[in-house]
């Protein structure tokens, strides 16, 4: 038996993975134990798996990965209350099934603009209440900032402006109780302008007393990019406002953005990329450890290499036949190069 990765850096940060319900069981289970102090659903607690029509409630998978968490006593972070992807469009129609973001006239605009939060108050309410014992993390809005750093033109964007952000976290926090840990979460926090904009929303938040404890970093990342300064400043930048910093949802590529030239099967995958994918999960825990008490959680979007949500982009970037491989356990579930780069 190896040894395992959650007591390597207990005491520093949990150490988390995405899984689907169906995921924990066999080898899987076996690893998740071993390894992992905390979970995230992948997609069984989105909006549109919890409620994808109004008032119909799916609890199944999420209460499964519930259970799963606290048979084996892990951390639960909770993705995600609030999101402009995988969330049903009823949401959005005015009682007439008309698209609330095309009203114009104001007074029904500032009709559908209630309807629209009270929805989501009531979404918030329900998972909140059902589930405040068992998660301590929650994911309450996410990627509310567009990559220049304004903020995102989504749905909730524009039929409520930033109110739809300020009340998800008073609802949040509300029915969640004070211990509860609420986090802003977003993808490419390292690039200095989509940084800059999410500071300055959380900052302003802050200072309207919006109960924002944390900011969730995706960490969706590649062997060469971002640099290792524009991480460790964007951690800095966050702490310095007395936020907690989580990355949420950490896989390393081994290709460029897009992944054109990605590799066909496994055995193609030459052993040096392995290689500079494990110099880099070296460099960017050592950076994680730099942080001490200024980062509380490291989530891998996935267990082992056999399941990443980024085989989709490699397939269709390179013709239907790609294959990544962003962790460090491979498709097999053996330890890779990363692995040891990571627990030494
Ligand atoms: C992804 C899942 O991994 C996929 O299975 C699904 O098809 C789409 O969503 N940012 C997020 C996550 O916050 O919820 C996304 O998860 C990946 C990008």
């Amino acid at each position: 038996q190896v040894a395992s990765l959650a007591d390597r850096y207990e005491g520093k940060f949990d150490i988390g993975a995405a899984v689907e319900p169906h995921q924990l069981e066999g080898r899987q289970a076996k690893i998740l134990k071993h390894h992992y102090n905390s979970l995230v659903a992948e997609n069984a607690m989105k909006p549109i798996s919890l409620q994808p029509r109004e008032g119909e409630w799916n609890w199944e998978g999420a209460d499964k990965i519930v259970e799963f968490a606290r048979k084996h006593d892990m951390e639960l972070r909770f993705h995600t209350l609030v999101w402009h992807s995988q969330v049903p469009q009823w949401f959005f129609l005015d009682e007439n099934g008309n698209q609330m973001v095309n009203e114009t006239n104001s007074e029904k605009r500032e009709q559908n603009k209630q309807l629209l939060l009270e929805r989501m108050q009531t979404h918030i309410k329900t998972v909140v209440e059902r589930y405040k014992d068992d998660v301590t993390s929650w994911d309450v809005v996410n990627e509310v900032i567009a990559d220049s750093g304004a903020l995102r033109n989504s749905p909730w964007y524009r039929i409520t402006g930033t109110d739809y952000i300020k009340v998800a976290f008073e609802t949040a926090r509300k029915y969640a109780g004070d211990d509860a840990k609420l986090y802003i979460n977003d993808y490419n926090t390292e690039v200095p302008s989509k940084r800059d904009g999410l500071f300055r929303l959380v900052e302003d938040m802050l200072k309207q007393g919006v109960p924002i404890d944390g900011v969730g970093h995706q960490a969706h990342i590649q062997i060469g990019w971002p640099s290792l300064e524009d991480t460790q400043a964007s951690f800095d930048k966050f702490s310095g406002l007395g936020l907690d910093n989580q990355v949420t949802e950490l896989d390393i590529s081994l290709y460029g953005w897009p992944p054109n030239n990605a590799y066909p099967t496994y055995e193609e995958i030459p052993a040096d990329l392995y290689e500079a994918q494990a110099e880099r999960f070296d460099q960017i825990f050592k950076l994680y450890e730099g942080l001490g008490a200024d980062l509380s959680s490291v989530t891998f979007w996935g267990i082992a290499d056999n399941h990443t949500w980024l085989d989709d982009r490699a397939r269709q970037y390179s013709g239907g036949v790609g294959v990544d491989a962003p962790f460090v356990f491979d498709q097999d579930y053996r330890v890779k190069p990363s692995f040891w780069r990571i627990i030494d």
